[in-house]
């Protein structure tokens, strides 16, 4: 499907001003990251200031933390907000499960941290993000690991029957350093049957932060398509 820039943008913006609705006074939020998540901040930082909402965000990286800043959403600490009442966040494809694969922005660690303690869950994207099984397209899964373990990691990953790559930077040589000060391997898996299982496998390998894969987190979907804003709730 070949959709011009504009209206991807458009669709972007239309899911993130949906899910912001959700969004109640007193809320205490998790902020993702990412392009889609920056149309949530701005449509968020508008309803502070019409409606003199109270409400208090816990970014997910250095992107969001900026985002937050820029358009006058408060930002607190997971440390003093452990349980969040709801998350904001982007995805780099969704199942018909609602399943999961985050992390080309390089954010996932913090972004599946917070997503775990958020009572709810929603993810806006446009359409293009949407598949029937993850791992279409070529997608890779990000996976966050310690330096240290980099090649030990990548081996693993190969005898899992994936294909590792160290994500290089731009605008720097050699690998992009996350916000937790680790490296980036994007590994493409091929169609990805059972998330949950290859979830656990990376999991169970030393040196491997965290993954990618958000498998049965996710609550609500709002996508963004030619005929408007789909809302998709998780069938339990
Ligand atoms: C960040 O690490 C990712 O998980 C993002 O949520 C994801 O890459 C979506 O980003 P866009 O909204 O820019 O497509």
């Amino acid at each position: 499907m070949k959709l011009e820039k504009e209206y991807v943008e458009n669709a972007k913006k239309n899911a993130a001003l949906e899910a912001v609705k959700n969004v109640k006074n007193g809320f205490v939020i998790g902020l993702g990251s990412g392009s889609t998540v920056a149309y949530a901040a701005e449509e968020l930082g508008k309803r502070i200031k019409t409606e003199k909402l109270h409400v208090l965000a816990v970014p997910t990286s250095h992107q969001s933390f900026m985002l937050s800043v820029k358009n006058g959403i408060p930002t607190t600490t997971f440390e003093e907000n452990p349980t969040l009442d709801l998350t904001i966040d982007g995805a780099d494809q969704i199942d018909e499960k609602l399943n999961l694969i985050k992390g080309m922005g390089g954010a996932l660690t913090r972004e599946k941290i917070v997503a775990a303690a958020s009572k709810k869950l929603i993810i806006i994207a446009d359409e293009r993000k949407a598949v029937k099984t993850l791992g279409e397209n070529k997608q890779a899964v990000p996976i966050e690991v310690v330096p240290f373990a980099t090649q030990f990691v990548i081996r693993k990953i190969a005898t899992f029957g994936g294909k590792p790559k160290i994500r290089e930077g731009s605008g720097k040589v050699g690998p992009v350093i996350t916000d937790n000060g680790n490296f980036l391997i994007d590994a493409d898996f091929g169609l990805i049957r059972n998330p949950a299982e290859l979830e656990k496998k990376l999991k169970a390998v030393p040196g491997v932060v965290e993954t990618g894969l958000f498998v049965g987190m996710t609550d609500t979907v709002y996508l963004g398509t030619r005929e408007g804003v789909k809302k998709i709730e998780r069938k339990e």
